[in-house]
């Protein structure tokens, strides 16, 4: 397991000014930046399309994955491969063609994520390994920044590393979404998690540099 990357949820930033703010936590240390797109639909909240993710990768230098909590995906992958951004993960409960959606994102020329609800098992990671390059882990149900972090769900990070290693995904990151804080950065680097995905913790906090430290 190599180095934590820390990526800061602009969810809780201001909204009219995100290419700033995911600036600003660049230079307070992040290393990579989460985008949560909703629709309104998948889950009651609307946030931002591609042409915001469009301004944040212009303007940072490290890499952003939008995490797109949407019912039909398929329809935004390539406006948010084309704005730049390096990882697009869709949600496994949206779609029957999971594979089809992971290919899709890649052929249009970023990597492949998928994100699991609370209550979604990771035992299909079996059958598409080999082209999930980021495995994002839901620790609270998907809608809303600064919900309670539901610590049961760690059990799900070593059976997905164990699954992707298992079936030709070795390469893939695993990334945990929700309520991660200072309390459990360190259970959950423990049990395997690549990618501490965070949003209140950070950006809610005086001093989001010395969160982000807290964290690593
Ligand atoms: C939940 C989002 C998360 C979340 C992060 O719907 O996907 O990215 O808002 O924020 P915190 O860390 O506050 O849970
Ligand atoms: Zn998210």
């Amino acid at each position: 397991m190599g180095k934590v990357i820390i990526a800061p949820s602009v969810l809780g930033c201001d909204q009219g000014n995100l290419a700033e703010e995911a600036l600003a936590l660049q230079i307070a240390g992040a290393d990579m930046i989460h985008l949560d797109v909703m629709d309104g639909v998948f889950v009651p909240v609307l946030t931002v399309g591609a042409g915001i993710a469009a301004s944040i990768v212009g303007r940072v230098d490290i890499p952003v994955d939008a995490h797109l909590m949407v019912q039909k995906p398929a329809n935004l992958i390539k406006a948010f491969a084309d704005a730049g951004c390096s990882y697009i993960t869709v949600h496994a409960e949206v779609t029957s063609h999971l594979d089809r959606l992971l290919q899709q994102i890649r052929t249009a020329g970023s990597r492949a994520g998928v994100a699991v609800n609370p209550s979604t098992p990771v035992d299909f990671l079996r059958w598409v390994a080999p082209a999930v390059d980021l495995v994002l882990i839901m620790t609270v149900n998907p809608g809303y920044g600064g919900q309670k972090h539901l610590e049961y769900i760690h059990d799900k990070i070593p059976e997905a590393r164990r699954i992707l290693d298992s079936y030709g995904g070795n390469g893939a990151l695993i990334a945990v979404d929700g309520g991660v804080s200072e309390t459990n950065a360190e259970q959950l680097r423990s049990a395997g998690a690549d990618i501490l995905v965070s949003g209140s913790f950070i950006t809610g906090s005086r001093d989001p540099a010395a969160a982000m430290e807290k964290l690593r």
